[in-house]
């Protein structure tokens, strides 16, 4: 299918927080569930090769939410590969309490930035891995292309994750498994006052979001092709630029698939 870029609510300045923050903390609860692992230890392998290569511990997190996979894949980096990373999670508009809860749970082994960071300017001394999950396509190819801009400004290097593909199948399915589990899974994703109760099974105004916004994302996600695209059209001498798309076995033993970009200077 062609990409399409049509109006996301979460890219709205205006959205309050407790339908932005309901949309994140659904993202980071369902990446965390046990049968989620195999995905998180597929892009913790890629993640830790970008680590090695790039010659650092630290990892940046863009467009982070309320952390995604991030508490998952630091344990596996601590515990499985022993590999201890640092983990700093930032955001245009950070989800502040998912960013607290996330930092009390796992003992500050991440730590949360709660001033408003842009990804297309994130500061020099913030050395590392730049990561997004499940965000870069919130950026048309020219906000894209200056996200990428930055990292090679900055000799920094980055890895893109993005769950699902253009396909029709998906760009159907998402939006329903979004709003079926905004009906059932709200109460179990934290932060469950009574404004986000109200929003969810009074006046069901949050799970329609979500489910609009799962469309769109949907069909805003970039091929391999398009990624590398992107990334090349940088000027970036010295930089080694990568993209593809995993396919792992998730949830019922249905293919999961994850497209890729990485990024590093040699
Ligand atoms: C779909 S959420 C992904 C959250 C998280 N990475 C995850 O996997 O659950 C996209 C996030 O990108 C953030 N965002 C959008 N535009 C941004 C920008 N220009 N700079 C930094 N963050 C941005 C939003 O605030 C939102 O939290």
């Amino acid at each position: 299918m062609i990409r399409l870029h049509l109006f996301e609510l979460e890219d709205q300045s205006w959205l309050p927080s407790v339908f932005r923050n309901f949309i994140t903390d659904h993202l980071h609860f369902s990446q965390n569930l046990p049968f989620w692992y195999p995905i998180n230890l597929a892009i913790a392998q890629s993640l830790k090769d970008i680590l090695e290569r790039s010659n650092t511990r630290r990892i940046i997190d863009l467009c982070s939410g309320a952390g995604g996979s991030l508490e998952v894949l630091s344990h596996i980096f601590f515990d499985v590969f022993s590999f201890p990373v640092e983990i700093l999670l930032t955001d245009l508009f950070p989800n502040i309490p998912g960013i607290k809860r996330i930092e009390e749970k796992t003992g500050g082994r991440i730590k949360g930035h709660i001033e408003p960071m842009s990804a297309l300017d994130v500061p020099r001394e913030l050395d590392g891995v730049r990561t997004l999950f499940s965000a870069f396509h919130h950026f048309k190819p020219e906000e894209a292309r200056l996200v990428i801009l930055d990292v090679v400004r900055k000799r920094a290097s980055v890895a893109v994750y993005e769950l699902g593909s253009r396909s029709p199948l998906i760009v159907l399915l998402n939006p329903i498994r979004c709003f079926l589990r905004a009906f059932f899974l709200t109460p179990m994703v934290g932060n469950f006052t009574f404004i986000r109760f109200l929003f969810t099974y009074v006046i069901p105004l949050a799970p329609a979001i979500l489910m609009w916004d799962a469309f769109v994302s949907t069909l805003r996600l970039y091929t391999p092709d398009e990624l590398l695209s992107i990334a090349t059209s940088v000027e970036s001498d010295g930089y080694v630029w990568k993209s593809g798309k995993l396919t792992i076995r998730g949830p019922l033993r249905l293919p999961v698939f994850i497209t890729y970009l990485t990024g590093y200077p040699q």
